[in-house]
């Protein structure tokens, strides 16, 4: 009696195991978000952070019968970190994504992970062009930097600006805002004075900045990745430029909403071009400015926030498609093609490039009920990755 008793019980145990175990994995999906939560790029980290939380809060955690489960890890903006992570994530937490993403050489470092464990790959920040090759796991939801810059380059020759210094933060994107800006300008006949780089680690600005105050260029294009224009507009009021009448232009990365309110004046009239302006007039966007700022007392989302926001969507709606399946061939499938309006407006993407399509707004920086916002005022619609359309023609 006894013997039967305990044989039924294992029984009932493995029974139990076999159920659950299976049960368990299927139900929940797993997303692996790396994000620099500290160290330079803590900016980027938190915004990102603070719209997939939103965008979760406000769909539920559970798509087409999964719980979503999030696991945050922080990279510290360290490329040898993100790749580790991303490598424990896929390895022992048998995550179904890897999102975040937070700088170029961090997604470089990455993508082979994506590559080999066959694993959807969302990039929610970084912005050289080269990324979305680099692995045909990789879907992006952020920008090209080249996006920003090409349109930046085709509206100052049409808009009085014949003479520029350009000032770029010396790695991939830096230089594709540089090479992106460049070629439209000169081709409509605008002059490039000077092409200054500037490192990524602990950047020196003035020493540029005193040269650009003596080539006397109509307008100073600047590119300095998310965060780090508190230290540029810092040194650009030092050296007197906000008083020199050189105007201020560049993609709009330097202008970053999380920061904009930190620089005062000097920054009024930048202008700029990029896919996002917190003071973007849909009834969207006003919707989750509101929304997220209520969720995190004293932030404003920046660009970098609806990378986060859209590459959550992108991941339900791709589990949507598949009906639940994590097979990463199936859901990179179901991502291609798939457009939405985002708080930045209407976004799609690329079915052949896995890039993101998007608006690329004019903007200029005014006061608005005492705070400084990024004005819209004109935009170039649908605007792929210029870098991979000239390749392609
Ligand atoms: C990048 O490293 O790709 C990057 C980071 C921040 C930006 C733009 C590009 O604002």
């Amino acid at each position: 009696m006894l013997r039967r008793q305990i044989i039924s019980g294992l029984a009932a145990v493995a029974a139990g195991a076999l159920l659950a175990g299976p049960a368990f994995a299927q139900d929940t999906v797993k997303v692996g978000l790396i994000l620099p939560m500290t160290g330079p790029f803590t900016s980027t980290g938190k915004q990102i952070e603070a719209a997939v939380k939103l965008y979760m809060q406000q769909n539920g955690d559970t798509v087409a019968g999964k719980k979503i489960e999030v696991i945050l890890k922080d990279d510290g903006g360290v490329a040898d970190a993100t790749k580790r992570l991303a490598q424990e994530l896929v390895v022992n937490d048998k995550v179904s994504f890897i999102a975040g993403f937070g700088l170029t050489p961090l997604a470089m470092a990455s993508a082979p992970i994506a590559t080999q464990a066959k694993v959807p790959m969302v990039v929610m920040a970084a912005g050289t062009s080269t990324i979305t090759e680099a692995s045909p796991f990789i879907a992006r939801t952020s920008f090209t930097t080249a996006q920003s810059a090409y349109v930046m380059g085709v509206w100052a020759t049409k808009n009085g600006i014949k003479k520029v210094v350009t000032l770029v933060t010396d790695y991939a994107p830096g230089i594709d805002a540089e090479k992106g800006f460049t070629e439209p300008f000169k081709n409509a006949g605008g002059t490039v004075v000077e092409s200054l780089r500037v490192p990524l680690q602990n950047p020196d600005f003035a020493p540029f900045l005193q040269r650009v105050r003596d080539a006397k260029p109509d307008a100073l294009y600047v590119f300095v990745p998310s965060g780090v224009g508190s230290v540029l507009m810092k040194q650009f009021v030092e050296r007197g430029l906000d008083k020199s009448g050189i105007k201020l232009i560049g993609p709009g990365d330097v202008v970053d909403d999380d920061i904009l309110n930190s620089f005062g004046d000097a920054a009024l009239g930048a202008i700029t071009a990029h896919l996002y302006s917190a003071a973007h007039p849909s009834e969207k966007n006003k919707a989750y400015v509101e929304a997220f700022k209520k969720a995190n007392p004293g932030m404003r989302p920046n660009f970098m926030s609806v990378g986060g926001y859209d590459g959550m969507h992108l991941i339900y709606e791709a589990l949507k498609k598949t009906g639940g399946a994590t097979d990463g061939a199936k859901l990179i499938e179901a991502m291609k093609g798939m457009g939405w309006e985002s708080p930045r407006g209407p976004i799609s993407i690329d079915p052949e490039t896995r890039d993101i399509v998007q608006n690329i707004y004019i903007r200029k920086v005014e006061k608005v009920d005492g705070e400084l916002y990024n004005v819209e005022f004109d935009a170039f619609e649908e605007v792929k990755d210029p870098v991979k359309a000239a390749k392609k023609k």
